[in-house]
């Protein structure tokens, strides 16, 4: 779908008539263009005698960290080079062609021919290059950023490098929160436990009895839960039930290591969050969790924001304050190993083709999965063909080949996840905390399918068995209105909307007296706290305020488990289970943490737990 429209207005300030090499008005002013990206954006160009002396770009609903990147990105290159003739950001097509048909436009209203402006800026020819520094870190998303900040602050130097022209990959996209057990936020709730506790329980009981790390986790929550329940007193979590979920939603062949040292320092992540000015309040239900133990940021106005947008730019400060070098366009393409087999650096093509090579005492990888690479997804688990993606187009797993090359192994690579919710024509992630906010899944008869607070494996698989493998996210207009994420859906025009259930039905097609008897239905399991039909165990408000709105979703490639074999202390691991000394890696690059099957809000927890004990145990090797 061609999203893009000019339309333009213009505001000339000043036309002088000297002539100029097209033979029109050489003009000076200032000339405003607008055109669609995410949302509208507008872009003003001042002319002095017709050569582009300032560009002012801005688009409010182009997504943070990525659009963002384009808006920063484009305007001074125009400048410099007297040119709309600029390369679009990797990650950010849609907001960089939007920026170009905005000057476009804008020239346009000052009379001007844009293509007079479409001389391409020649990249003079760049020469090789080498640094040295402690540790090199590859990938500047969540995981990279982390372990930057945290070795730097443990007295390393360090340079990252990052495939991109942003830094934030897939992190940046992430929406959902973070998962902590056992932190001071969970007291705020008022909700009843008991349900989701047992509803585990029961399910490590007759699913997993011949799980022996299940079986003894589920022994000590258990234990927990009865204590708990003769002197309840605060909201029930704990590490053991964190890795109890966690264990179960990857079907029981997780590492468990990894699972401890995920859970045990997920509490601690909030707190080393909010040392850097990174406060996730908020917490609420999310898939597979028994309890409610997602942590989410809120703006100033108390409504749920994208966890990625809100962290990514307070890490990528936290590092530029830290003054570390991060180089952008700069794909890594092999780790340097010396004679005794260490990890000693890296080398990496950089923006124009050069060379780079940086020495280092550590290299610790992070450069996330691969769910990016349809191809690699496909050859990997070939029923995933076809299907869309909600990745940054970082995502190519790249480093994992890199490390391959210098022994390391590798596991679970075909365990790929799909996620239930993601728009149907855009690819976009429609993030799991509606649905643990109070949001239902119907189908295209109008009908709930699913516990959409279930696993999403398992709902994904039950939302691909229905009526042309899609269902309808039915949200209300209180939902709308405690959350910003939502309201960046609408101004994408992701959603459909009727003042009543029957006038929602007849605008998405689906059974107008059914979509009605689901919501009474619905409201009144909430009410009672008690899902017969489905069994869900986590409910917060009935929907019940018009406006209403859906949501069309279908699944698509999310997250990719499978990685790089690890130890706890982040250490790569050779195909023979031994350590490769130098090299560490840590988030999605790496496979066992998760299983067979990603928690939401597991992700942001990893990249956190993984990348500060990265980046602390590479700088303790480095000293
Ligand atoms: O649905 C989501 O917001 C995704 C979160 C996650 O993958 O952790």
């Amino acid at each position: 779908m061609k999203r893009i429209y000019a339309l333009f207005m213009a505001s000339i300030l000043t036309v002088s008539l000297a002539g100029c090499s097209t033979g029109s008005k050489t003009v000076s002013g200032t000339f405003s263009g607008t055109a669609k990206g995410m949302g509208d954006v507008t872009v003003t160009i001042t002319l002095k005698d017709d050569v582009i002396t300032d560009v002012q770009a801005v688009g409010e609903n182009e997504t943070d960290g990525i659009g963002s990147a384009a808006i920063e990105k484009l305007p001074p290159e125009m400048v410099s080079g007297n040119t709309i003739n600029v390369d679009t950001v990797t990650g950010a097509t849609i907001t960089s062609e939007a920026i170009i048909s905005a000057a476009s436009a804008a020239l346009e209203a000052a009379g001007k021919d844009p293509k007079d402006y479409q001389t391409k800026a020649s990249a003079s020819a760049a020469e090789d290059t080498e640094e040295t520094a402690d540790i090199v870190i590859v990938g500047a998303g969540g995981a990279g950023m982390t372990a930057a900040i945290t070795a730097v602050n443990a007295g390393s130097s360090v340079i990252v490098v990052e495939s991109q022209a942003m830094v934030g990959g897939n992190s940046a996209r992430s929406t959902g929160g973070l998962n902590a057990a056992g932190t001071e936020a969970q007291q705020q709730n008022t909700f009843d436990e008991a349900a989701g506790v047992e509803k585990t329980l029961a399910s490590a009981a007759d699913k997993y009895a011949d799980n022996e790390t299940i079986t003894a986790l589920a022994a000590k929550v258990k234990d927990q839960w009865d204590a708990y329940q003769s002197n309840p007193s605060g909201y029930f979590d704990s590490v053991e039930l964190m890795e109890l979920d966690t264990m179960i939603g990857g079907k029981g062949i997780n590492n468990p290591e990894l699972v401890q040292t995920l859970c045990a320092n997920s509490s601690d992540a909030i707190d080393w969050l909010a040392s850097i000015n990174a406060n996730l309040t908020s917490v609420s239900s999310f898939g597979g969790a028994s309890v409610k133990r997602i942590h989410r940021p809120v703006n100033a106005e108390g409504k749920t924001v994208a966890v990625g947008s809100y962290l990514i730019p307070i890490l990528e400060k936290t590092l530029s304050d830290a003054g570390v070098q991060v180089m952008l366009n700069t794909t890594a393409d092999s780790i340097l190993v010396d004679d005794k087999g260490n990890a000693v650096g890296i080398t990496a093509k950089g923006a124009d083709g050069q060379t780079v090579t940086i020495h280092a005492s550590a290299v610790i990888l992070a450069t996330g999965g691969f769910g990016a690479n349809l191809d690699m997804v496909a050859e990997l688990k070939p029923e995933l063909k076809g299907f869309m993606t909600t990745n940054a187009p970082g995502a190519q797993g790249q480093g994992i080949v890199m490390a391959e090359a210098v022994g390391a192994g590798v596991v679970d690579m075909d365990q790929i996840q799909i996620h239930p919710t993601v728009q149907f024509d855009s690819a976009a992630l429609i993030t799991e905390g509606l649905r643990g906010d109070g949001a239902i899944l119907v189908n295209a008869e109008g009908k709930r399918f699913i516990d959409e607070v279930g696993t999403r494996d398992v709902v994904s698989a039950a939302e691909i068995a229905q009526t042309g493998s899609y269902s309808w996210l039915i949200i209300d207009q209180k939902m709308v209105d405690a959350s910003s994420v939502i309201q960046g859906y609408i101004s994408k025009g992701y959603t459909i909307s009727g003042e009543t259930a029957e006038e929602l039905a007849a605008a998405i097609n689906v059974d107008s007296a059914s979509l009605a008897e689901t919501l009474k239905t619905w409201n009144a399991a909430v009410a009672a706290e008690s899902d017969p039909e489905f069994n869900r165990t986590s409910f917060a408000e009935p929907l019940d305020t018009a406006p209403y709105y859906a949501i069309k979703v279908t699944a698509g490639v999310h997250h990719t488990m499978g990685g790089l074999t690890i130890s706890p202390n982040t250490e790569v691991l050779n195909t023979e289970g031994n350590v490769i000394p130098g090299l560490y890696a840590a988030g999605e690059i790496t496979g066992g943490v998760h299983g067979a099957n990603r928690l939401g809000g597991n992700a942001v927890t990893d990249f956190v737990v993984f990348g500060r004990i990265a980046g602390t145990n590479a700088s303790a090797y480095v000293k």
